[in-house]
């Protein structure tokens, strides 16, 4: 939904790998499904060996804020059954940093670029928006309304009437498309996504990292500096597909990314089948760097050995009719 008089910019390319992988998302034209997660590999410089940028649909770099950020007090991270928790703090070098240190190599990778970022105020967003939207090499924009780790992290993403406003108002300052990551830390996901795309986001992520915490009981102590941190990999696989599965039922034009605990081919087919276009894989990356090129690879075969002439036939398939939602 773009504001009137809005002229969008038409999205750069990259040359298609293998056709039938590419799907287009909202306004944009990835190469194939498979992104990388935002604050699961940097601006994407040490990732290239493993997966280099040319094999991705996209890849969302570390969320960026209008200030430098320190991030939280250590511990950052710790494992936990099947997942992994962190607080962070969004640790970053701040907007002009980004600018002037990491973008020159971000604009030079050959697929889609997608700058996450992150503010406490209406005002921050704008702010980083409209600087973003003077740079050559950001393709998107992905409004991080949803960290579980920081003071106002949270206050758009559980909130539907200032998720709307925010978004307005970031669609006003820039002609980028905008991709907005929301919360599984609420009990209506699909009121929050019908606001964000009632303030004209192009795109849905789902979902961000569940509030959690882990202790360590004989030093009757919290395992993360910051007491509770966000919880992600394959635990909350059933939760971003329960939660994207919603989402897609009720607004099933959405492009939606699905994103939760992806580590494979089979992962990401899941995710389309409820009716995400692409995916997001993020924890995995920490356990293998190569992840995201696995998950191409793995797709491609699916692809050849299923005979469809296009991944995006796959979307939103599920026989739901089969077994219904308890009355
Ligand atoms: O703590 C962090 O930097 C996490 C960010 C996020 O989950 O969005």
């Amino acid at each position: 939904m773009p504001s009137p008089g809005m002229t969008r910019r038409t999205t750069r390319v990259p040359p298609a790998a293998d056709p039938r992988l590419a799907v287009s998302l909202g306004p944009l034209r990835l190469r194939n499904p498979v992104m990388l997660a935002s604050g699961t590999c940097g601006y994407g410089e040490e990732f290239a060996e493993f997966t280099p940028p040319g094999v991705l649909g996209a890849i969302v770099v570390k969320t960026v804020t209008r200030q430098p950020r320190d991030g939280n007090r250590p511990p950052r991270v710790c494992e936990t059954a099947s997942g992994m928790l962190n607080s962070i703090g969004l640790e970053n070098g701040g907007i002009d940093y980004f600018c002037e240190t990491l973008l020159p190599a971000l604009r030079t990778y050959p697929t889609i670029r997608i700058v996450n970022i992150a503010g406490a105020t209406t005002d921050d967003y704008v702010a980083l928006a409209k600087r973003l939207d003077g740079e050559k090499g950001v393709d998107a924009i992905e409004l991080n309304i949803s960290c579980p780790n920081v003071a106002h992290g949270l206050d758009f993403a559980t909130s539907p009437p200032q998720t709307t406003e925010l978004v307005r108002a970031v669609r006003r300052a820039t002609e980028r498309p905008i991709l907005v990551k929301l919360s599984p830390n609420v009990t209506d996901i699909v009121a929050v996504a019908k606001a964000a795309l009632e303030g004209g986001a192009d795109v849905l992520s789902l979902i961000n990292t569940l509030q959690g915490m882990a202790i360590d009981w004989r030093r009757r102590a919290p395992r993360l500096g910051g007491i509770t941190g966000g919880l992600s990999g394959p635990a909350i696989k059933p939760v971003a597909l329960r939660m994207v599965w919603q989402v897609a039922r009720a607004f099933p034009k959405a492009p939606i990314v699905g994103i939760g605990g992806i580590a494979s081919a089979d992962d990401a087919l899941e995710f389309l089948v409820a009716g995400a276009t692409a995916v997001q894989v993020g924890t995995a990356s920490f356990l293998d760097p190569a992840a995201g090129r696995k998950v191409v690879e793995g797709l491609t075969k699916v692809v050849d050995d299923e005979k469809w002439e296009s991944i995006e036939s796959v979307r939103g398939t599920l026989k739901s009719s089969e077994a219904g939602p308890p009355a």
